[in-house]
């Protein structure tokens, strides 16, 4: 029987490439398209090297209408995973038009020209929750982001929804929590940015010594140590919720809204500790100030998700800590 043929853009990015992976060794036909505006050309070798078997790649940007209408017109997709966007917190706060022009332009182009019977499954964040409401958090509980990259995801829900109702297209919408680590090979995982937001890029960047110090946002939360809460999640886990989102869409409804994570909440301090720990490395730190808009604690409830996509998280956070760790080192073999 013919392999089914999944579509996923943003494929050579830290979350993207690694649902590649686990698409490609579950026996799909891998389609990507990335336009390396957050990603290097190399990955797809990675990706391809991982999963002995090689995949089908586009080098085009989204924006470019007539090359993706030629490439969705021309196999017949089981379902696309929409992955690429803007994605940096701060930048969406210093360039909000930016945001709402790209992430949304993309996303209309994708629901242009896709075909009807194609699934589509969403990219979406736990950041479009509202936070004052206290965590676990559940999928029906109240959205309201409060930040131009969180609102480009809560728009594109509305958006999705809204096509693919009438187009009597399956939807499915993944609210990550907090993806980190790597694959345990060290050959994909997340590249550094210059100045990351994000607290465990940042933690490696001063573990490979590129910054003097870890600044941990505020130590008077209402938390056990009084560091700010998340429920981190390996992103191989991740990925695998993508490949039983694929495989088992035909006994989901038409609509369907999950969070990934793994229901656990872990502290800042808690993480720093464990990292240090399972790699033993020294991580300098000093406590700064909260972050503007940061929540005390935020961590799913992942009942259905686990009951509707069989999926169960393997990875705890020291395993987090070492792929992310060993990614590292690998990538910038100079620690
Ligand atoms: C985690 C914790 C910080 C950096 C983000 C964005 C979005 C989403 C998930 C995709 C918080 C603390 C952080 C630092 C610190 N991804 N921290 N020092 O804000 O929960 O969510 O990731 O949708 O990118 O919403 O993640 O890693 O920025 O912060 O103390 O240098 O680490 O205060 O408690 P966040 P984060």
């Amino acid at each position: 029987m013919a392999r089914e043929k999944i579509l996923v853009t943003g494929g050579a990015g830290f979350i993207g490439s690694h649902t590649c992976v686990e698409l490609l060794d579950n026996g799909f036909d891998v389609y990507v398209i990335d336009n390396f505006s957050n990603s290097k050309p190399d990955v797809i070798k990675r990706i391809e090297t991982i999963a002995n078997q090689s995949l089908t790649f586009y080098n085009i940007d989204l924006r470019d209408k007539p090359r993706l209408k030629e490439i969705l017109s021309a196999h017949t997709y089981t379902a696309i995973i929409h992955f690429a966007g803007l994605k940096a917190v701060g930048e969406s706060v210093l360039q909000p038009l930016l945001y709402y022009q790209h992430n949304l332009e993309i996303l209309m182009n994708l629901l242009e020209y896709k075909e009807g019977h194609t699934s589509f499954i969403f990219s979406s964040s736990a950041t479009v929750y509202d936070t004052k409401k206290d965590a676990p958090y559940k999928e029906s509980d109240p959205l309201n982001p409060i930040n131009p990259y969180g609102q480009t995801k809560f728009m594109a829900e509305k958006i999705l929804r809204d096509v693919c109702y009438i187009s009597k297209t399956q939807l499915i919408i993944l609210r990550y929590f907090n993806p980190i680590g790597a694959h345990p090979s060290g050959i994909i995982g997340e590249f550094p940015q210059a100045h990351p937001n994000n607290l465990m890029p940042y933690l490696l960047e001063v573990v490979s010594k590129n910054k003097d110090r870890l600044y941990i946002f505020g130590d008077d939360y209402q938390t056990l140590d009084g560091t700010g809460c998340r429920d981190y999640i390996h992103v191989v886990d991740l990925a695998k919720a993508h490949v039983k989102a694929v495989s088992l869409r035909s006994q989901l409804p038409e609509y369907n809204v999950f969070n990934l994570g793994t229901g656990q909440s872990t502290s800042v301090l808690e993480l720093v500790t464990m990292f240090k720990q399972v790699n033993k490395v020294d991580i300098p730190y000093e406590m700064a100030t909260r972050r503007q808009g940061d929540a005390a604690n935020v961590f799913a409830d992942i009942t259905s998700a686990s009951q509707s996509l069989d999926w169960v998280t393997k990875y705890n956070i020291s395993d987090m800590c070492r792929d992310a760790y060993k990614w590292m080192k690998l990538s910038r073999k100079n620690v």
